[in-house]
């Protein structure tokens, strides 16, 4: 039976998710979420329209994927060019673009960093840019006047102050006055800095009661496996790889056409919880030593967590972050053994594992198909059956693996045209 999810539960995730690259600016992208939609319901937008705004303001920097590019944003001016500026926006339209639900705030993102006397540049003329991607301009910049660790209502003179200095150039004129008359309102400040700022923007959305099924939910899937893989050139296509095998073996194991789906999910969202981990671990050249080990157990901690936030995908969250526990016991975080781990969970651990030892590394080449087989039928931890079914069938699933990612790897490859130069080619 197929479960309908609503549709905000999954943005939310990922949006808290995406807050992990960042940890000492939390929330950044519901409080945006929350200040574009009070702008642009002060400027007499309907709440139908608005609903886009707001999905627009939780994900609008999953393009900025590493810590560099997630910090510099964060100045009031930053880019010294043109694509220092958009790069992030772009990137966030690709991301975002194919989740059904998601087209226009794809767009609204595209422009978020567009200047209003920018759009009578010849770059924009063709390129209608949003209303709204104005609007989560000026929230964008509003926020990050904000300092989090002073009183809020005493910030307005200095906050307003900058902002009315940006009118007509940086910003949309009847945005910044929508803005302007929200200033004198306490209230408005206090929800932004507010413990149920969550709580309110689900209130803001519950009217708009879009649920997504199974064939959906790969379509989101497949955000948290771009945000996740695009960080690091070494897993590009990780992910990917992941749930094409882990849903291929599922397959023939007997899963339903559901649950095979699910599995897909599941492998495209196994390593979300990565966004937690620095890119100087992800990229390290050699083995981690204990400290870096530590940091990155806490990985499948986060998938486990951010996936739990989604009621009905529980099924999903136990296959996706069980995929470093072991039959015996001594896996991590949960340290959950044989008793405990369902087939699910077991594809995804063999899947993960099998893809893994496909792929270039920083401190190692890709293995060949034949030491890979070698070594998995080697690891005790891991299920005797799945084990024998990739056996069974390794041409085929290492196929099916290797397609799916030479697929993302070629049309990254068409909307980043240096993004051959990154990724290494050795992984296929
Ligand atoms: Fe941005
Ligand atoms: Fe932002
Ligand atoms: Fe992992």
């Amino acid at each position: 039976m197929d479960q309908y999810i609503p549709i905000i539960d999954i943005v939310i995730a990922l949006s808290s998710a995406i807050d992990l690259i960042n940890p000492n600016i939390s929330n950044h992208h519901k409080r945006v979420a929350y200040i574009s939609y009070s702008i642009a319901k002060e400027m007499g937008f309907p709440e139908n329209e608005i609903k886009d705004l707001v999905l627009a303001g939780l994900l609008h920097d999953c393009g900025a994927v590493n810590l560099f590019e997630r910090s510099s944003i964060f100045e009031f001016e930053f880019g010294n060019s043109y694509s220092d500026r958009h790069s992030h926006g772009y990137k966030g339209w690709y991301i975002l673009r194919d989740a059904a639900e998601l087209s226009k705030a794809a767009e609204i993102i595209k422009y978020h960093h567009v200047f209003w006397n920018e759009i009578s540049h010849k770059r924009y003329v063709s390129s209608k840019v949003p209303k709204f991607s104005h609007i989560l301009h000026l929230a964008d910049r509003i926020d990050v006047l904000i300092n989090p660790n002073q009183e809020i209502l005493g910030q307005r003179k200095y906050i307003s102050k900058k902002i009315h200095n940006g009118k007509d150039k940086m910003f949309m004129p009847q945005a910044v006055d929508a803005f302007e008359n929200l200033i004198s309102k306490p209230y408005f400040w206090f929800d932004i800095t507010s413990v149920y700022l969550e709580n309110h923007i689900r209130k803001i959305m519950s009217p708009y009661k879009v649920f997504i099924n199974s064939e959906l939910l790969i379509q989101y899937a497949n955000i948290a496996h771009r945000i996740i893989d695009f960080r690091s050139k070494f897993t590009a296509t990780h992910s990917i790889g992941v749930a094409a095998s882990a849903s291929a073996l599922a397959s023939k194991l007997g899963f339903s056409s559901c649950d095979t789906r699910l599995m897909h999910s599941a492998g495209l969202m196994h390593d979300l919880g990565k966004l937690c981990i620095p890119e100087s671990i992800l990229e390290k050249r050699g083995p981690l030593d204990q400290y870096e080990f530590n940091l990155m157990k806490a990985h499948t901690y986060h998938t486990y967590r951010i996936i739990d936030s989604i009621p009905g995908l529980e099924k999903v969250r136990d296959w996706a972050a069980f995929h470093h526990e072991k039959l015996d016991g001594t896996g991590y975080p949960f340290g959950l053994d044989y008793r405990s781990l369902d087939l699910g969970s077991r594809i995804l651990s063999v899947s993960d594992m099998f893809t893994a030892m496909a792929e270039e590394r920083p401190y190692r080449h890709a293995m060949s198909l034949k030491d890979t087989v070698k070594l998995i039928n080697g690891i005790k931890t891991l299920d005797y059956d799945v084990k024998y079914c990739l056996n069974q069938n390794i041409e085929e699933i290492n196929e099916i693996r290797r397609t799916s990612q030479e697929i993302v790897f070629q049309s990254c490859n068409e909307i980043f045209p240096d993004f051959d130069e990154e990724l290494n080619l050795h992984a296929l």
